[in-house]
């Protein structure tokens, strides 16, 4: 039987832990999901993409648009599961497979596909781009 003083010091001990953890760790959980460090923007504009791992899947970065924006797309294609790659010339994401083209948003271009891209929420952070799934 733990004493009610035992049981205390281990409350505080384990708070303190799931605290520090959920402040220091790579990636934080609140309960919506995790928000995930790809990359910065210093590397997205060199690279013309970013790549990571969600616990939702593979994801991809990229610019949308002139203005700055970014979008953050599950690359699976939709229509049957190949790897699409970003073509950064042509500003869109193409599937090695079957051709299929979707645009930055991960909008449906070109079949065979006819789903969308999943899409991920980001943030930028001081120079970091954060992917929330
Ligand atoms: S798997 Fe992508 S077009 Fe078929």
């Amino acid at each position: 039987m733990v004493k009610r003083r035992k049981l205390i010091s281990y409350t505080a001990f384990s708070t303190a832990i799931a605290v520090i953890t959920g402040c220091f760790g790579g990636n934080s959980s609140n309960g919506q999901g995790q928000t995930v460090n790809v990359g910065t923007m210093a590397d997205l504009k060199a690279k013309g993409e970013l790549k990571g791992n969600t616990p939702k899947g593979p994801v991809t970065v990229v610019p949308n648009g002139s203005g700055g924006q970014i979008s953050a797309v599950n690359p699976t294609c939709t229509h049957n599961g190949c790897q699409v790659e970003w073509k950064k010339a042509n500003g869109k994401f193409v599937c090695p497979c079957h051709g299929a083209e979707f645009a930055a948003t991960g909008k449906v271009l070109k079949g065979p596909a006819t789903r969308n891209l999943p899409t991920y929420a980001t943030q930028v952070s001081g120079n970091n781009v954060l992917v929330k799934a």
